[in-house]
């Protein structure tokens, strides 16, 4: 059976979150661009549009992503990346580490203090961590749904539904094979974690947060700043 991780990246582009990805992008790098930082780790960094992005503009960036679908597309745009996993990666090797677009998400809320220990062991006492989570209102009210698209070659139903602080969605895609479909099928689990829970890190200080809205009428992600302790 196919990764989960991998058949997201495969329906990646039928979803098409272009648009509010590039003004999560944007918003992301004038962030950066504030914390006068230069070498970068982008953990989850998926297509790497964004480390396209960080490139032109003059930063040093590795980026690594459970998926191999996505690090091959990332690579594919002439960015550094790689499926290494956070644990691999160098003592203090960067200046800042982001997480963007719900990588955060994707953790379950009894690994996620060992991710961030992961995350602060990468950077030097001082540097940062920009990463965003999910509102509540960005799980109930705009990921919680059924989508199909159909391209003609490939059709694709996504069923997302949020209960219990958990958004699960069952992706099914069928592509055409001469006269035939095949079908793929996978299940992926986000967690809704609370700020409260940022506000009390030991290895990380939350020094700032920005709401924002990309898809609803409120807003469905937060933007957090750590600095590592
Ligand atoms: C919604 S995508 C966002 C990708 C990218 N940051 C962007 O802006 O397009 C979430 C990404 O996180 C990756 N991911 C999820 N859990 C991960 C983990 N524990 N370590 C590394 N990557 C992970 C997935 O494979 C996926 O590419």
């Amino acid at each position: 059976m196919i990764n989960p991780l991998d058949l997201y990246a495969k329906i990646e582009s039928l979803i098409g979150f272009d648009a509010q990805y590039e003004m999560l992008y944007q918003n992301y790098l004038a962030l950066l661009k504030s914390l006068h930082v230069k070498t970068i780790l982008d953990v989850g960094c998926g297509n790497g549009k964004f480390l396209k992005h960080l490139k032109e503009n003059g930063f040093e960036a590795l980026g690594i992503d459970r998926s191999t679908k996505m690090v091959e597309r990332a690579l594919a745009l002439g960015v550094n990346a790689s499926t290494k996993e956070l644990c691999e990666c160098e003592a203090e090797g960067f200046e800042c580490v982001v997480a963007i677009a719900d990588v955060l998400n994707y953790i379950p809320p009894h690994e996620l203090d060992d991710f961030l220990n992961a995350i602060a062991f990468c950077l030097p006492k001082g540097g940062y961590f920009v990463c965003d989570v999910n509102t509540l209102y960005g799980f109930e009210g705009v990921a919680e749904g059924v989508m199909c698209q159909d391209n003609g070659t490939q059709f694709l139903c996504v069923d997302a539904t949020f209960s219990n602080k958990e958004l699960f969605t069952k992706i099914v895609l069928f592509e055409k094979e001469g006269a035939l479909y095949r079908k793929e099928e996978g299940n992926i689990i986000q967690y809704f974690h609370p700020l409260s829970f940022f506000k009390k890190l030991t290895a990380l200080k939350l020094v700032s947060t920005k709401p924002i809205t990309l898809f609803g009428d409120a807003p469905d992600k937060t933007i957090l700043i750590f600095q590592k302790r």
